[in-house]
């Protein structure tokens, strides 16, 4: 079986480590392409994080920095969560300079979906800036773009606000703008990211599953996305568990909008669930995970990286 075309949008991030890790050593995914955007941290970290990961992975899947920060809204990171250069905890390689294309992510991004012979899925790990801009600028990608699998938005309580989640409310406007493209888009929001947890006994089995799995260790033990203790928040390796294994998750189709102006839910996704917005449609909607099968699965993964 031919493996399935894919481009990450990224923003490492502790949690983007791993789900890169298992995307990357996968049988059934081929990485065309990661672009990065400003999100846990800068632009330039973020970047200088996926080259140092790539080297480390020993992976040579080129790389293209996109947006420095969201559309309008101000940027405002999540180093409180994943440190201060974005990957506490572990001491990488040099970056792969190498790997860093000339060109801009949404550039990049336009080249590799346009050069394919068969459609390309989008897997946005991160907040929606370069996707958004990809589609203002080169709308003639939509027709080969198999789907969105995103990590974001969430149909209850959020991470960043009340109701918010990080990777949407960075840049609700660039959201916005993707939710109403037309492309076909399934969210793996905080529903199932907050349920996919990994426990300290997760974490002592995976440090003995090679490199990867001794760095996710000593990553674990600085990440803020939950708790050691009590289980660490596997958020973005949700978008990679729906493409390689879709049955662990419930989905339903539903309309989800952005809110924009509330005084206090501004970046939430608002997930129709009951229609009560009369509205077409316009993604597939992770509302819930095994939490049990979900460790199994990223824990003989992770198993399978180096
Ligand atoms: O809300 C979780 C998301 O925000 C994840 O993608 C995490 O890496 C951060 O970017
Ligand atoms: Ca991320």
């Amino acid at each position: 079986m031919s493996k399935r075309p894919i481009i990450i949008d990224t923003d490492p991030g502790i949690d983007d480590a791993l789900a890169l890790a298992i995307a990357l050593f996968s049988e059934e995914l081929d990485v065309r392409l990661i672009t990065t955007v400003a999100g846990n941290v800068s632009l330039e970290n973020v970047t200088l994080n996926t080259l140092r990961l790539l080297n480390f992975y020993g992976k040579d899947v080129p790389v293209a920095k996109g947006a420095a920060e969201p559309l309008l809204a101000e940027f405002v990171d999540a180093s409180n969560i994943h440190g201060k250069t974005g990957m506490e905890g572990y001491d990488f390689p040099e970056p792969q300079e190498e790997l860093l294309l000339p060109e801009h992510a949404v550039n990049a991004m336009r080249r590799t979906i346009m050069e394919s012979p068969e459609p390309i899925t989008l897997v946005p790990i991160a907040t929606l800036t370069n996707i958004a801009l990809l589609f203002a600028m080169y709308p003639e990608v939509k027709g080969n773009i198999r789907e969105i699998v995103m990590m974001g938005g969430s149909a209850s309580r959020g991470n960043k606000g009340v109701m918010s989640e990080f990777n949407i409310a960075t840049d609700p406007e660039a959201a916005q703008m993707v939710f109403q493209s037309g492309v076909p888009i399934v969210m793996a929001g905080l529903d199932v990211g907050l349920k996919a947890l990994v426990y300290p006994e997760d974490s002592e089995e995976i440090r003995t599953m090679g490199k990867v799995g001794d760095m996710a260790y000593h990553m674990f033990k600085r990440y803020r996305g939950g708790s050691f203790n009590t289980g660490l928040k596997m958020y973005d390796s949700c978008a990679i568990a729906y493409l390689l294994c879709p049955e662990l998750f419930e989905v339903v189709e539903t309309y989800v909008g952005v809110e924009l102006r509330g005084a206090m839910t501004a970046g939430c996704t608002v997930v129709d669930l009951r229609g009560y917005l009369h509205r077409e449609p316009n993604a597939r909607v992770c509302i819930d995970v095994d939490g049990e099968k979900f460790r199994r699965w990223f824990k003989n993964a992770v198993s399978k990286c180096i």
